[in-house]
């Protein structure tokens, strides 16, 4: 496996091509203002949200969205824009983003240019229900665990879900995410997980059958 550059030095940027992501049925792209139609449809869906926050008014989504499509680390730490590569459709999200411990959201200032966040870096993700139960979740997941640790200084890789989320449990779990019990996240006690750079790279996934880059 290549060295991990260090996580001190600063970040060098990746070109816009390097932060799009292929899976096999996907293509991942960096969140833009353009996506306000996904961000809508899944913030306002009552389903959609039930294990992650409250229901948000289309209104207060276009106002945040702005804050949402900023990166950090060169690029590396984000949100994508989930789209089947078949018909184009959009599906979904995925993060790479800092984990707040006592904050209700992500401390979007510590996005910063050419810096890793100084936290733990969490993956998400989030799909219109037209698209539960196919698999897209695990995909999305690997694509980014594999994008992490091939691009990033990150020894470990956290995600948190609600306890009752158990759909989003077993995805970590496929992906290779170890159970950490509860911690605290989101100024909430939820259900920790967590993967390691060398316990990744012992994954079928980690070994090389996973999403690539496009
Ligand atoms: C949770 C979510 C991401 C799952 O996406 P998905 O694409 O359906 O997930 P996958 O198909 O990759 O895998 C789901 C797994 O959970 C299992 N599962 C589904 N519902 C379950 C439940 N209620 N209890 C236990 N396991 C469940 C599925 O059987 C599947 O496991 P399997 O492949 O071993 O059969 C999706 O439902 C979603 O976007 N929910 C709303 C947003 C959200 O909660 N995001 C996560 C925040 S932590």
């Amino acid at each position: 496996m290549k060295e991990p550059p260090s996580r001190d030095r600063a970040v060098p940027h990746l070109p816009p091509e390097g932060l799009v992501l292929r899976t096999a049925r996907l293509e991942l792209r960096p969140l833009t203002l353009e996506d306000e139609d996904l961000a809508v449809a899944l913030f306002t869906d009552p389903e959609v949200v039930r294990y992650v926050c409250d229901v948000y008014t289309p209104e207060a989504i276009k106002d945040h969205l702005p804050v949402e499509v900023e990166r950090g680390a060169g690029g590396r730490i984000g949100i994508w824009t989930a789209k089947l590569i078949e018909t184009g459709a959009k599906i979904g999200t995925g993060v790479l983003l800092p984990l707040p411990i006592d904050a209700k959201d992500t401390d979007w200032s510590l996005l910063v240019h050419d810096r890793y966040p100084d936290a733990e870096i969490e993956v998400g993700y989030m799909l219109l229900p037209g698209a539960w139960g196919q698999g897209f979740a695990t995909e999305i997941c690997v694509c980014l665990l594999q994008f992490a640790f091939e691009h990033m200084a990150l020894d470990e890789i956290k995600a948190v879900t609600d306890p009752g989320n158990l759909a989003s449990q077993r995805v970590l779990q496929k992906c290779g995410l170890a159970a950490e019990g509860m911690r605290r996240a989101y100024g909430e006690d939820c259900a920790g997980f967590g993967i390691t750079r060398r316990a990744w790279g012992n994954t079928a996934q980690g070994r090389g059958a996973g999403g690539r880059r496009g």
